[in-house]
């Protein structure tokens, strides 16, 4: 096991090109067992939730081939309609191959998701979503559908990104026209409907809450590049804000982070927002002030997956900042954490009171969960002193070599066995 050694109190400095996003690549990933013919995908990030999905693709009879940051997926010679226990408990987000599965094959069995670190994690919205365009879907000992779909009209009772994306999936190989209300917004899900049309699909309306797909349609294969990972821009901000310094990050569009800043800025950071790039400084000599009330939301509000680096930023600081985690039942698992290193923060269900404190010191920290670690590594890049941070399976999952990245921007920072 592998842990993480960070020394504090340097100012990052540099720039660097933000690695695709894993919330995009899982689900275009999946898209490819509705194609035709080989689907080149570049940008793809080198995470184990990658190699997860690329795992199940091979078990489905998939040809895929893996070198740098690009993936070759030959789904011709697919046939599988079953994914394993053990592969759904590989990744939580597995549950995203059940649309384009059934659509492609007309059958879909695969056990339960199961829950993770952020509290359960229910998919009665993505079965229903499935339901209503005519498959039958049965829950015994598993998840088992049957029938392909014929497609319908979809009604979201929350803005879910994965029943969103499994929809638009299922929606895309059915023989008829989808219209899906309430979904959700997120930029990865105009970055699927982009991957989807270069394929020949009809999808229409990503970002706003109604989007439609014209069914019978057979996609070819093709070649896309995946967008950039808004959430491991968020984090590396979060770093900058914590250690001061200045970072300046290519590859993703500051529009989609743009209350991420909004925040930095006013706790008193410079934010430089471009086409090309977006810029993040902090005079370290001046502390951080509290923030307005960070209150998470389904985009275009405030990332969820941002509220853990946020909160790891603004730990250290003058006056206090309230979180609201609208969005799951059990994200604050960082917060005994950050209270190792010297934080002040009270949770209560769903709301986290941070006081800030003039800096916080290196401590021996776990990684609970994946944007929890990625927190704890900015705050240890601020605090006085040394941190070991375990617990790296759950960061490299999303984050592909944190380390590496953060030593790019000056970070005293290395990879040990423990
Ligand atoms: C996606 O998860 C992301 N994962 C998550 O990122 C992200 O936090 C989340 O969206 C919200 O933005 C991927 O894209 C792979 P949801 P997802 O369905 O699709 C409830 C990360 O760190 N719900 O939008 O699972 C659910 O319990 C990860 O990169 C139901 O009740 O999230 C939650 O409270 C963590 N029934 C809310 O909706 C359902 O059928 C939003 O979940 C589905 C969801």
């Amino acid at each position: 096991m592998s842990v993480m050694y960070i020394r504090g109190g340097r100012p990052l400095e540099g720039e660097l090109a933000v690695h695709g996003a894993k919330n995009s690549v899982l689900p275009i990933l999946a898209a490819c067992l509705l194609a035709k013919g080989p689907v080149t995908l570049n940008n793809c990030p080198r995470l184990t939730d990658v190699a997860a999905a690329l795992g199940i693709l091979r078990r489905l009879g998939c040809r895929v081939e893996q070198e740098g940051h690009t993936i070759v997926v030959d789904p011709t010679g697919a046939s599988g309609c079953s994914i394993s226990e053990e592969q759904m408990r590989s990744m939580r987000s597995s549950i995203i191959f059940l649309g384009p599965l059934l659509a492609r094959a007309g059958e879909a069995h695969l056990s339960y998701p199961g829950g993770c670190e952020l509290g359960p994690r229910p998919i009665d919205l993505h079965l229903s979503a499935l339901r209503a365009m005519g498959c039958e879907v049965r829950e015994e000992q598993g998840i088992h559908c049957l029938g392909r779909p014929k497609g319908g009209e979809v009604q979201l009772s929350i803005p879910s990104v994965g029943a969103t994306e499994n929809a638009m999936l299922c929606a895309v190989g059915a023989s008829g026209p989808t219209t899906i209300t309430n979904a959700a917004r997120e930029p990865e899900i105009g970055d699927l409907q982009s991957f989807l049309n270069s394929l020949g699909a009809g999808v229409r309306g990503a970002g706003s809450s109604t989007i439609t797909v014209e069914g019978g349609r057979c996609l070819s294969g093709g070649e896309y590049t995946v967008m950039g990972d808004r959430i491991v821009a968020a984090t590396l901000l979060s770093a900058a804000a914590s250690a001061g310094g200045t970072v300046r990050l290519r590859g993703v569009d500051w529009r989609h982070l743009a209350t991420v800043l909004s925040v930095f800025h006013q706790a008193g950071c410079r934010v430089e927002s471009k086409l090309e790039y977006v810029e993040l400084f902090r005079d370290g000599s001046v502390p951080l002030r509290g923030a307005p009330t960070v209150r998470t939301a389904p985009y275009p509000g405030f990332p969820t997956d941002a509220q853990a680096p946020v909160m790891a930023a603004l730990a250290a600081s003058q006056g206090c900042t309230l979180f609201v985690e609208t969005i799951f039942d059990s994200r604050y698992r960082h917060v005994p954490e950050l209270i190792r290193m010297g934080a002040d923060i009270t949770t209560e269900g769903r709301v986290a009171l941070v006081r800030g404190v003039e800096r916080l010191h290196g401590a021996r920290v776990e990684a609970t969960d994946l944007r929890g670690g990625g927190a704890l590594a900015a705050a240890a890049l601020g605090a006085e002193g040394t941190t070991v941070l375990s617990g790296l399976n759950h960061i490299d999952r999303g984050y592909e070599g944190l380390e590496e990245m953060l030593r790019l921007l000056g970070a005293d920072v290395e990879r040990r066995e423990a």
